[in-house]
């Protein structure tokens, strides 16, 4: 199996002319090019709010695969700039700084994967949507964390299942369905890094707060958490709340969309383990900024691309994903 794990390409490292306003001018090219700007909920303030669509991964694909634009761009990860070419490949995607990669995707390479498949025959593959194309490739339907329970249980339940490439949501999902999953050993840096101790230090200062909890962190971080969920869930869950204080377990950029829509209420984020900063980062998510947004509309670059014949096998579990999911509600 070749894999086609990404070469970093980077980004324009063009000077930007200092009397430019470059929202105005993000937003003038945009449309005069018919390009849609999408950004996950990680992504600094200033892109979410002049993004078109800001979303959870699964939203953005829902989006990507929707659009009428001629020009996808969008402001995430690599992988999630990937999702949105193979569903709609007659666009051009673009992502600001195309080494914005994934850890968990990282940790899952195709070639070791696809020994491990073999390694338990009669399995259905269900992976994860942080994973590169040609690992979506050997899968047979893909899952975010908003339908992963439900798409999990969508299957009777002697069905053997592989699950990768996220221990930590994959033991999470066993738990809740009471299944014995093949769990692929793969990890987020930026989840792996919440610890209890550090939360529960936080809940002593803030007793009345409530914790929110990415699936990706650990199993005693999700144990303690009153509510476990996608970013979107996340966010939806704290603003239908009548608590007032929050301490969250992910990626710092959520809290800009949690305090935009929830003004009154107190959002604190998860430390983590092993440094003095007050809130955990994903620094693969942070590479995309303003500025690289506005040269990759201007200069068109750095385009993503994906080979055809990969794009003709990955598309499947993705697609089977969407209907999945579209029938579920989500
Ligand atoms: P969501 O799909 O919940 O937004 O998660 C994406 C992600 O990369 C989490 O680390
Ligand atoms: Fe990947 Fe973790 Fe960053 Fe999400 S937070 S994009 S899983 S490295």
């Amino acid at each position: 199996m070749v894999d086609n794990d990404f070469k970093p390409a980077g980004f324009l490292n063009i000077p930007i002319p200092k009397d430019i306003e470059l929202t105005a001018e993000i937003n003038k090219l945009k449309n005069e090019k018919n390009a849609v700007i999408l950004a996950h909920y990680y992504q600094e303030g200033e892109i979410q709010d002049i993004a078109d669509f800001v979303g959870d991964s699964l939203a953005l694909a829902q989006w990507a695969a929707k659009t009428e634009a001629a020009i996808i761009v969008l402001c995430g990860v690599h992988f999630m700039g990937e999702t949105a070419k193979i569903l709609s490949p007659d666009k051009r995607v673009f992502v600001p700084d195309l080494n914005a990669g994934c850890s968990l995707a990282d940790s899952c390479p195709a070639d070791k994967f696809a020994e491990f498949i073999k390694k338990h025959p009669d399995h259905v593959v269900i992976s994860y949507v942080n994973t590169t194309a040609a690992v979506k490739t050997l899968t047979d339907v893909v899952v975010t964390s908003t339908n992963a329970r439900q798409i999990v249980d969508s299957f009777p339940p002697e069905t053997k299942i592989i699950f990768g490439p996220d221990a930590n949501l994959g033991n999470y999902i066993n738990g809740l369905t009471g299944r014995n999953m093949v769990l692929w050993e793969g990890a987020c840096h930026v989840h792996e890094q919440f610890s209890l101790e550090k939360i529960l230090q936080l809940k002593v200062v803030y007793p009345d707060a409530l914790i929110l909890a990415h699936p990706e962190c650990k199993s005693p971080v999700l144990k303690i958490a009153d509510h476990v969920g996608s970013t979107a869930s996340l966010l939806k869950f704290a603003t239908a709340s009548s608590f007032d204080k929050f301490i969250v377990a992910t990626e710092a950029g959520i809290l800009h969309e949690m305090q935009k829509k929830n003004p009154d209420k107190l959002f604190i984020p998860a430390p983590p383990n092993d440094s003095t900063c007050a809130c955990n980062e994903c620094n693969f998510m942070k590479l995309n900024t303003l500025e690289k947004l506005y040269n990759c509309l201007q200069y068109e670059m750095p385009e993503l691309f994906v080979d055809a014949e990969i794009i003709k096998k990955a598309v499947k579990p993705i697609r089977k994903m969407l209907e999945i999911s579209e029938r579920l509600g989500y």
